[in-house]
């Protein structure tokens, strides 16, 4: 089971490492992420995986970015990143996929998230629709 820490800047190379092997993530500047919360998965001395979320309003939450390196996939490690946040989160979660990323919409599903809505448009490079999935923490 991966160890879930705060991201910090001393992980940010790795991040960088699997955002550029993870062409389905968001692709931002990773130092930016230090600034938002962020949470990072440690399988021995690597970093797995890595999330990034805001709190919108009191009780709404964003997924903003979300990936573990190819070689850790389907090893539980994104569903010990999205734990750890819901685990803090008491309301609602939302976020959007791009339609075409069934693997994520799948992975999503799989931790209890609901698909809402359709975003049609909202993604560019290339231009595909959104969707926007939704989770209810009691
Ligand atoms: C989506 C992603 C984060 C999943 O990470 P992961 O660590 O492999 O996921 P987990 O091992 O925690 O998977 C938990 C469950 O989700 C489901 N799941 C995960 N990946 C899946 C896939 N590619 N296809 C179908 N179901 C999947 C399964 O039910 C899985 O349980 P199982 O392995 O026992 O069958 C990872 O594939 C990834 O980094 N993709 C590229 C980036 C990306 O798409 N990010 C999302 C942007 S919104």
């Amino acid at each position: 089971m991966p160890v879930i820490r705060r991201g910090e800047a001393r992980d940010l190379a790795q991040v960088a490492d699997i955002q550029a092997a993870s062409a389905e993530a968001a692709r931002w500047d990773v130092a930016g992420y230090l600034a938002y919360d962020f949470r990072v998965a440690l399988c021995g001395p690597r970093v797995a995986g890595f999330l990034v979320s805001r709190t919108i309003a009191g009780e709404e939450c964003e997924v903003l970015n979300l990936a573990v390196a190819p070689e850790f996939r389907r090893q539980g490690v994104a569903r010990g990143l999205l734990k750890a946040l819901l685990a803090t989160v008491q309301g609602v979660v939302f976020l959007e996929v791009r339609e075409s990323n069934t693997g994520a919409r799948e992975f999503y599903k799989s931790v209890g998230f609901q698909e809402v809505n359709t975003r049609k448009g909202y993604y560019e490079a290339p231009p595909e629709a959104a969707i926007v999935m939704k989770f209810h923490s009691c």
